[in-house]
């Protein structure tokens, strides 16, 4: 079976390749397939959104596409930045500038419940779907802490590991992160779909 990766990131690439291979099945990237899809994320839910950008890529090139979509919830801001994490504060901002804006935007607030939240969806030519969801419940940091990850890692603390993202390994942070869930349940139902389903 082959699979295009409807993402331009390369860390979401490897990430989902590597997963992906390890199901024996053979891993497109957009350029591979000859597609250069640009999706806008109207969707209100990550669900949504990862839906939207595999069925374009899928409709595109003509190949079964997977997608992800993920972003951190803040229960006191009723969910916010959620699916509007890569694009919190505006166009100006890099990460940096946004997860000190959610500080701010914080700032006398108690109650720092917060999750990051996984989408991933696969479409099939034949209008097949398999979904995915995994989420990961945390703690929003009074400050910045740690230098590896990507985002609001440096902001999101771990109660368990006692750290935040950020100084965790990838290794630590992939075990128990709302992708590397949402990656095993998506791993599971796509080998219980290649076993099972009729061309
Ligand atoms: P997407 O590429 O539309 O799924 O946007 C996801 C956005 O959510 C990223 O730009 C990050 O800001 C944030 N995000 C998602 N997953 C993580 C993570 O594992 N660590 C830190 N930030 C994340």
């Amino acid at each position: 079976m082959k699979l295009v990766l409807a993402s331009k990131n390369p860390k979401k690439l490897k990430e989902l390749g590597e997963i992906l291979s390890a199901l024996g099945v053979e891993v497109l990237s957009e350029d591979q397939a000859g597609v250069d899809v640009e999706v806008e994320e109207t969707g209100t839910t990550f669900a949504e959104n990862a839906k939207l950008k595999a069925v374009a890529v899928m409709q595109a090139s003509g190949l079964p596409a997977v997608a992800d979509d993920s972003g951190l919830c803040v229960d006191a801001l009723n969910g916010a930045p959620g699916v509007y994490s890569a694009r919190y504060g505006g166009p100006g901002l890099d990460d940096a500038g946004r997860y000190k804006l959610l500080l701010e935007n914080m700032r006398g607030q108690l109650d720092r419940r917060c999750k990051f939240v996984s989408a991933i969806c696969c479409a099939f030519p034949n209008g097949d779907i398999v979904e995915a969801y995994g989420e990961c419940p945390g703690t929003l940091a009074y400050a910045p802490k740690g230098t590896d990850g990507f985002g609001y890692d440096p902001i999101f603390f771990v109660p368990e590991q006692k750290k935040t993202f950020a100084e965790l390994t990838a290794e630590e942070k992939n075990a128990i992160s709302h992708r590397g869930r949402a990656l095993a349940q998506f791993r599971e139902k796509l080998e219980v779909y290649k076993q099972t389903h009729k061309e």
